[in-house]
C-alpha cells in the first residue's frame, strides 16, 4: 500500500484491566492509539503493550485466525482480535474486554479450562468398537463426498470459544456443555467411519446438554469460522429424539478398504483452480 493511501487516526480504546491478586473489581482504562489501514485489535494491542503499558495481557499464538487463542470481547462482540481490522468496527472507540462466561485470568485473558474439559466429555475423535483397525490400520477409509459433506462444516472449529461467551445459556449455567462441545459431538456421530453416538449419548443427552439449548443461535451468528454450532445442536436434537423413538438407524461404521483395493473407486478428476498470479 502507498503511503498517501494510509488514512492514520487517533482513537480512544478502552480496555478491561484486571489483575486477580492485586484488583478488588476490574476497571476500564483508556488509551490512545494512532491508526491505519490494515492494523488489526492485535495489532492494536501490541502497539500499546509496547509503547505505553508493558502490563497489558493478552493471549495470542498464529495470528492468523486458526489458533483460536486471541478471542475476545471487542466493542461488545466475541471476535478474534488478529482477525478483526479496527478501522472495520470504528473509527473513534473501541472497547476491549475479556470473553464472559469465563473466570479472567488477568486482563484480557479468559480461563479457557472449562471449555477444554466439556470439550475432553463428548469424546472428540473416532470412536470404533474395532480397535485392532485404530491402532494398526488394514487400509484406507474412503468416504464419498456425501459423507464428507455432513461433517465437514463442523471440523473447521477453532475451539477459540467465542461461541459459548455469546450463548445465553452458558451464561446463566457455567455446567452446561456448550455449544462448542456439543458441535463437536455431532461433527464425530455424523462421521461414517465413527460408531461412537451410544457412547456419546450419555453425556450429549444428559441434563445440561443439548436440551438446554434454547436456539438463540447467537453461537453461529458469532463463529468466526462459519461452523454454525446452533445448526449441529438442532440435528443432535434430532438425533437423540430418533434414538428415544427407535427410529435411528444404525448403520455399520465404514470398513477399511485395502490400500490395493482400487476396484470399486470411482475416479472423479478434480477441477484445478485458476492461477491466480501470472506464469
Ligand atoms: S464453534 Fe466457532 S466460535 Fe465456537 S469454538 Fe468453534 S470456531 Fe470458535
Ligand atoms: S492469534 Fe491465532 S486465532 Fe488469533
Amino acid at each position: 500500500m502507498k503511503r498517501q493511501d494510509v488514512q492514520e487516526r487517533i482513537i480512544s480504546v478502552y480496555i478491561h484491566r484486571f489483575d486477580p491478586t492485586s484488583d478488588k473489581k476490574p476497571r476500564a482504562v483508556l488509551y490512545e492509539l494512532a491508526v491505519e489501514q490494515g492494523m488489526t485489535v492485535l495489532d492494536g494491542l501490541h502497539r500499546i503493550k509496547e509503547t505505553q503499558d508493558p502490563t497489558l495481557a493478552f493471549r495470542f499464538s498464529c495470528r492468523m485466525g486458526v489458533c483460536g487463542s486471541c478471542a475476545m470481547l471487542i466493542n461488545g462482540k466475541p471476535m478474534l482480535a488478529c482477525n478483526t481490522q479496527i478501522l472495520d468496527v470504528t473509527d473513534k472507540a473501541l472497547t476491549v474486554a475479556p470473553l464472559p462466561n469465563f473466570r479472567v485470568v488477568r486482563d484480557l485473558v479468559p480461563d479457557l479450562a472449562p471449555l477444554f474439559k466439556k470439550h475432553v466429555q463428548v469424546n472428540p475423535y473416532i470412536v470404533r468398537t474395532d480397535g485392532h483397525e485404530m491402532e494398526s490400520p488394514s487400509g484406507e477409509f474412503i468416504q464419498t463426498p456425501e459423507e464428507l459433506i455432513k461433517y465437514l462444516q463442523f471440523t473447521y472449529c477453532i475451539k477459540c470459544g467465542a461461541c459459548v461467551a455469546a450463548c445465553p445459556t452458558a451464561a446463566t449455567d457455567e455446567n452446561y456443555l456448550g455449544p462448542m462441545a456439543l458441535a463437536q459431538a455431532y461433527r464425530y456421530i455424523v462421521d461414517s467411519r465413527d460408531d461412537g453416538f451410544h457412547s456419546r449419548k450419555s453425556v450429549v443427552g444428559a441434563d445440561k446438554a443439548v436440551f438446554n439449548c434454547h436456539y438463540a443461535g447467537e453461537c453461529s451468528a458469532v463463529c468466526p469460522k462459519g461452523v454454525d454450532p446452533a445448526r449441529a445442536i438442532q440435528f443432535m436434537k434430532r438425533e437423540l429424539v430418533r434414538d428415544y423413538l427407535l427410529m435411528r438407524r444404525h448403520t455399520a461404521p465404514l470398513k477399511a478398504r485395502a490400500l490395493n483395493d482400487k476396484s470399486k473407486e470411482k475416479k472423479t478428476p478434480l477441477p484445478v483452480p485458476p492461477y491466480t498470479v501470472d506464469r
